[in-house]
């Protein structure tokens, strides 16, 4: 009997608008046979060859950049406008990995004591398996595949369950643009412990890939440690969102508006608490007020949205509760504060004022529309007793007008990335990961490749 398909649906109005092939455990050692397979020879080519793949898939995913867009708007509802800016990050994992493919240089040198000398390579882990979350469908597969694919490795993807179709799409874009058969599996399914558990099982797949939240990812560490498979986690976060005394209030909202808005309210790095002090909160409120009351929501596909759909009524309803027990703990909802009264699962863009330091919402990772507000005395040690005051540090973000004071807060935070007067902390090229219960290991960047890399040690006399 066939497998059955996973229906996917438009947040945007709860229809089904597809549905693609799935995976049951039995067929998942034979797939990773072949990923192994192929690992093997993908390993004994040149890196410049590597490399001159990778960069034709950037510009493939480049070429169809438009469709790519098209399918991630329909399946998770971020505005069109944010589905470009996706592929086009997504992309770029490609292009910044084809550099780092022939520049995986090992080391060569002396042992202190004299007595001999040591050769240190960097060698591919092997087979990966990554899973990748619904917010960032195409951009947090290829920051796994593209340093994978980088340094000899092949890769075995389950995507999440709302957005397979934008793996599915990419899969067959790589393929057409000359990544080697077996080196990359799409493995959608509707038993995802069966699956997980079934390729964790198989002794070619020595690295584990995750993203996604801190419940899901300490359950994935104790079950990666049955093999000793080695484990890269981006996992929750709480982003505290800082406006020092001296800064100027314009910016601030600017900053505001990405750090928190970006790709649906729905990133890991969103701006989740704002600490605003409290001789700019009036000010700083108003103007993100005023913005918040123009935003244009709608279904993602429409030019003009600004801000779509949450991924379905579920996270309307979980978003709908943080609100409406921030508010019986006293807070108040200055505009927005329900879910929209029409189809599909939208959440009005909301702020909430007068947020107490111990109201429950600031120790949710919202993953919707929401800026909860608290008023703090402009002092740094007080605002980072309260902003570090968390158990996970994936982002954060400060605005100031001093910079060396702006910076040294930044350098207290204890997160893994701050976003200093800006709202976007990610780039291909940088080191994207958490501190305490955010993750382990850095994606991007060069760290990005090296994860996906073995140090293998020769100690030699000559
Ligand atoms: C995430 O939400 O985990 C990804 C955010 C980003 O890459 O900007």
């Amino acid at each position: 009997m066939a497998n059955q398909p996973l229906v996917v649906e438009n947040p945007a109005t709860g229809a089904p608008i597809g549905e693609v092939a799935t995976y049951i455990p039995d067929e998942i050692p034979g797939l990773v046979a072949k990923a192994d397979a192929a690992q093997k020879k993908w390993a004994r080519t040149p890196p410049r060859e590597r490399a001159e793949v990778l960069r034709a898939c950037w510009a493939a995913m480049i070429a169809k950049q438009d469709d790519i867009a098209a399918i991630i708007t329909a399946e998770n509802g971020k505005p069109l406008r944010d589905a470009l800016g996706e592929v086009t990050y997504a992309a770029e994992f490609f292009r910044w990995n084809s550099e780092e493919a022939v520049r995986l240089d090992g080391d060569v040198g002396d042992l202190p004591n004299g007595n001999g000398r040591k050769i240190v390579l960097r060698q591919p882990i092997g087979t990966v398996l990554a899973i990748t979350p619904w917010n960032f469908p195409a951009a947090m597969l290829t920051r796994k595949l593209a340093p994978a694919l980088a340094a000899g490795c092949a890769v075995v993807a389950k995507p999440a369950s709302p957005t397979p179709m934008t793996a599915v799409a990419l899969a067959d874009i790589f393929r057409g643009a000359g990544l080697p058969e077996g080196l990359f599996h799409v493995i959608p399914t509707l038993d995802t412990a069966g699956v997980v558990n079934a390729a964790l099982a198989q002794p070619p797949v020595r690295k584990l890939s995750f993203t996604g939240s801190t419940e899901v990812g300490a359950k994935l560490l104790e079950q990666a440690a049955a093999r000793v498979v080695s484990c890269a986690m981006e996992l929750g976060g709480n982003a505290p969102f800082i406006v020092l005394g001296d800064a100027d209030v314009d910016d601030a909202v600017e900053v505001a508006m990405i750090a928190k808005l970006r790709h649906n309210s729905e990133t890991c790095t969103a701006a989740n608490r704002f600490y605003v002090a409290e001789s700019l909160v009036d000010a700083f409120t108003d103007a993100l007020v005023a913005r918040f009351e123009k935003l244009v929501v709608g279904d993602g596909s429409d030019h003009a949205t600004d801000h779509g759909p949450l991924i379905n009524r579920g996270a309307v309803e979980t978003v709908s509760g943080f609100v409406r027990d921030a508010i019986e703990h006293g807070a108040t909802e200055v505009t927005g504060g329900a879910a929209l009264d029409r189809p599909g699962s939208f959440f009005a863009p909301t702020v909430l004022t007068n947020v107490r330091p111990d109201n429950p919402i600031l120790r949710e990772e919202i993953f919707g529309p929401v800026a909860p507000i608290v008023a703090v005395p402009d002092d740094d040690d007080a605002i980072l007793a309260l902003a570090n005051d968390c158990e996970v540090g994936l982002a954060g973000y400060v605005c100031g007008g001093e910079f060396a004071r702006a910076l040294s807060v930044s350098e207290r935070l204890e997160v893994g990335m701050v976003g200093l007067n800006r709202g976007i902390v990610s780039d291909p090229a940088t080191p994207f990961g958490g501190v305490k219960q955010s993750g382990i290991g850095r994606e991007g960047g060069h760290d990005g490749v090296l994860a996906f890399t073995e140090p293998k040690l020769i100690v030699t006399a000559w």
